[in-house]
């Protein structure tokens, strides 16, 4: 069974990471969506909150796992028996990032690539930042995440007022 894991903060998931699960979903038997706590960021929902919009958002699709993981990537590849990391790339402007995360993976667990996916012209612009930065100021971004998504932002807006 081929099984890659795509992690990443998902704070919120987004069109962009749902258009790159519609993808890969067609190429591997199974894909494990790795929520990750990371340090550098501030979170605006909770690692459970992540997950279960993941789950509801990725319901059309049926060899979706999501779950939470903390510390080495490479240790949680290597416990899911894993042969890929996928990470979606928008512009130029990710590949160097990607390219040496790609890189220090590779030594540390040298049996998994990194398979980088072209994201969707249309979500080119689209980040869980610039996202969460806009809904809390009162857009509309419906168009750029799942229904369940935007509920979910408007009411952490409604908590914050
Ligand atoms: N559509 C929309 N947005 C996208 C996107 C797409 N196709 N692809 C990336 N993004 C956005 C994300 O929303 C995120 O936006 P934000 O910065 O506003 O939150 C940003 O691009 C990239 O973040 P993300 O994909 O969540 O990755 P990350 O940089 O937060 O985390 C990990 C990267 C989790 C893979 C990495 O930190 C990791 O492996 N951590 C485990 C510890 C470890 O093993 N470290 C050593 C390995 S180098």
């Amino acid at each position: 069974m081929r099984v890659a894991v795509y992690p990443g903060s998902f704070d919120p998931v987004t069109n962009g990471h749902i258009d790159i699960l519609e993808k890969i979903s067609r190429i591997f038997d199974k894909i494990i969506v790795a929520v990750v706590h990371n340090v550098s960021k501030q979170a605006l929902f909770t690692l459970d909150e992540r997950v279960e919009l993941i789950r509801e958002s990725t319901k059309h699709l049926d060899n979706i796992e999501v779950e939470c993981f903390s510390g080495l990537l490479a240790n949680y590849l290597h416990s899911k028996d894993a042969c890929a990391i996928i990470r979606g790339l928008r512009t130029v402007a990710d590949f160097e990032y990607e390219m040496h995360m790609g890189m220090i993976n590779k030594r540390l667990i040298p049996e998994v690539d990194t398979i980088f996916i072209m994201a969707d012209s249309r979500n080119i612009f689209v980040s869980s930042s610039i996202i969460k930065e806009a809904a809390l100021l009162g857009g509309d971004v419906s168009e750029l995440v799942p229904e369940i998504v935007k509920l979910k932002l408007e009411a952490k807006r409604r908590e914050m007022e």
